[in-house]
C-alpha cells in the first residue's frame, strides 16, 4: 500500500542553505504528493518566510489565523490590481469572482448568492444527494471495484452543483476538464506560462458556455441560481454581464473542483488507517467529526492569499504594507502548537477548529455544502461495504492547482 515518502523531518533530505523556498518549494512536481513532513520543516525552520518573487508565506496556525480574521487586509493591492493579472490573456479568468474583490463589490456579489448556501437551504438538497450516492456505491458494489474519483467524489458535487445554479448535467463531460483547468489562473502570479495559457482557454470556453446559457435563461427562467443573477444584472445596478459571468463560472468551479478532493483524500486517508476506518464502522455518529479531520489532515486547499493594508509584525518579520501573503492552510493544519499529535489521523479529534474553508470576509460560502456532500458520500460508502482495498499504485494526481487526485481505484465488498 503506497505511503507518503517522507513520514517526518527525520526523513528528509537536509536542507540547503541558499534555498528560499526551505525544502518546500510547491512549483515542485513532487511536493503536491508528499508536502506534510516539508511543510512541518518549513514551520520549524522558517515560520514566516519571503518567497524570490517578493510573496510571504506563513506556516504556523496562530500567524495564519491573524492574517484571515484579525489583521487589516484586501485581497487586491491598494490600486486594485491583482499581480500576475497581465499574465493572462483576454480570458475572463477569475478576477471577477468574489474571492478576488474587495470591498465593496465583494459583499455584493457575495450576497447575491449566499441564500442558496444557508444551512436550511442545503438540507433541502440531503434527501436526492442521499439518493444518488446509495445508487452510485450499490453501482460500484455490483462490479465489486471503483475508481473513487470518477464513480462518486467527482458525481456527487457536480450533478448538486449542476442543478443548483441551472447547468444541465448532461454538459458534464464539456466543462469537468475546464474547471480543473481554471484553477490555475488563481496562480497567475506563479504558473509557468504554458500552463496559464491553458488555464485562460479553459476559462474562455466556460465563458462562451455561459454566454450561451445565459441566452436561453433570459428567455426561459428558472428556479435556480443563474436565474437569480440573470435577475440582479437584468435590474442593472448590482451586477456587470462580466461580473455575471464570473460568478457562473466561479461558483460551478469552487462547487466541485473542492469537494472532489475533499472525497477522495478523504477516503484515501481512511483506507491507509484501517484502525480509524473501523472506528467509523463501528460508530457511524463520528462521521461529521470524521469528514472535519479529513479536512484538517488532507485537505483539497493548500493556501489562501490576502494582502497587507499595514504594515504588520508576524514573529520576527514585519511585513511591509501593500504585500501579498500566503497563509499555508495545510501547514496551520498540522501545527503543534494547534492541535496535539498533529500527524496523527483520529476520526474523533475534538476540538478541531482546522483552516481548510479559510477564514474572515472570504471564509468559503460552499461549507455547509461540502460537509452535507461529503458527509454523505464517505459515510455511505464505509457504512455500506466490510472492506475496501487500495492498490500500490502511487496516487495520481488530477489537472487542477488544488490537492485533487485524478484517479483512486478500489476494490470493495459489502
Ligand atoms: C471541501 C470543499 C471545499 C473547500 C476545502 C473549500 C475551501 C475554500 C477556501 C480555502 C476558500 C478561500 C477562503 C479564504 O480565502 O479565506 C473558499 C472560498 C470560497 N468557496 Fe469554498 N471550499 C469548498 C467547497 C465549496 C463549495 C461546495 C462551494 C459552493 C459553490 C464553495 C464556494 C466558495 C466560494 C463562493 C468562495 C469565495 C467566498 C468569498 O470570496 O467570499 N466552496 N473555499
Amino acid at each position: 500500500m503506497s505511503r507518503p515518502a517522507y513520514q517526518s523531518i527525520a526523513d528528509l533530505p537536509p536542507l540547503d542553505p541558499k534555498d528560499p523556498f526551505f525544502g518546500a518549494n510547491p512549483f515542485d512536481p513532487s511536493f503536491r504528493g508528499d508536502p506534510h513532513a516539508r511543510l512541518a520543516r518549513l514551520r520549524a525552520v522558517a515560520p514566516v518566510s519571503e518567497l524570490p518573487f517578493g510573496v510571504f508565506r506563513l506556516a504556523r496556525y496562530a500567524d495564519c489565523q491573524r492574517l484571515l480574521r484579525d489583521v487589516p487586509t484586501g485581497v487586491r493591492n491598494a490600486d486594485g490590481q491583482i499581480d500576475g493579472r497581465e499574465r493572462i490573456p483576454r480570458a475572463l479568468g477569475p478576477g471577477e469572482f468574489m474571492l478576488q474583490q474587495d470591498p465593496p463589490a465583494h459583499p455584493r456579489l457575495r450576497r447575491l448568492v449566499s441564500k442558496a448556501f444557508t444551512p436550511r437551504a442545503i438540507e433541502r438538497l440531503r434527501a436526492p444527494v442521499k439518493r444518488l450516492v446509495d445508487e452510485l456505491v450499490e453501482r460500484a458494489l455490483a462490479k465489486g471495484e471503483m475508481d473513487v474519483i470518477a464513480d462518486l467524489a467527482l458525481p456527487v458535487p457536480s450533478t448538486v452543483i449542476c442543478e443548483m445554479m441551472g447547468v444541465p448535467i448532461a454538459d458534464r463531460a464539456r466543462f469537468t476538464e475546464w474547471t480543473a483547468q481554471a484553477t490555475h489562473l488563481l496562480a497567475a502570479q506563479f504558473a509557468p506560462q504554458e500552463v496559464i495559457d491553458r488555464a485562460a482557454a479553459a476559462a474562455e470556453a466556460l465563458e462562451h458556455y455561459f454566454e450561451d446559457l445565459i441566452a436561453e435563461r433570459r428567455t426561459s427562467p428558472r428556479e435556480d441560481i443563474l436565474t437569480e443573477l440573470i435577475r440582479a444584472e437584468e435590474a442593472g445596478d448590482r451586477l456587470t454581464p462580466r461580473e455575471l459571468i464570473a460568478q457562473a463560472s466561479g461558483l460551478l468551479i469552487a462547487g466541485f473542483e473542492t469537494t472532489i478532493g475533499l472525497i477522495g483524500n478523504g477516503v484515501r486517508m481512511l483506507v491507509l488507517h484501517p484502525d480509524q476506518l473501523a472506528r467509523l464502522r463501528a460508530d457511524p455518529g463520528l462521521i461529521a467529526s470524521a469528514v472535519e479531520e479529513c479536512l484538517r489532515f488532507d485537505g483539497p486547499i493548500p493556501l489562501t492569499i490576502r494582502v497587507t493594508r499595514e504594515e504588520t509584525r508576524f514573529g520576527d518579520v514585519v511585513i511591509p504594507k501593500d504585500r501579498r501573503v500566503m497563509a499555508l492552510l495545510s501547514a496551520a493544519n498540522r501545527d503543534p502548537a494547534k492541535f496535539p499529535d498533529p500527524d496523527r489521523f483520529d476520526v474523533g479529534r475534538s476540538p478541531n477548529e482546522h483552516l481548510a474553508f479559510g477564514g474572515g470576509a472570504h471564509f468559503c460560502l460552499g461549507v455547509h455544502l461540502a460537509r452535507m456532500e461529503a458527509q454523505l458520500a464517505i459515510g455511505t460508502l464505509v457504512a455500506r461495504t466490510r472492506t475496501l482495498e487500495l492498490d500500490d499504485s502511487p496516487p495520481e494526481w488530477g489537472a487542477s492547482l488544488f490537492r485533487v487526485l485524478g484517479r483512486l481505484p478500489l476494490r470493495l465488498s459489502a
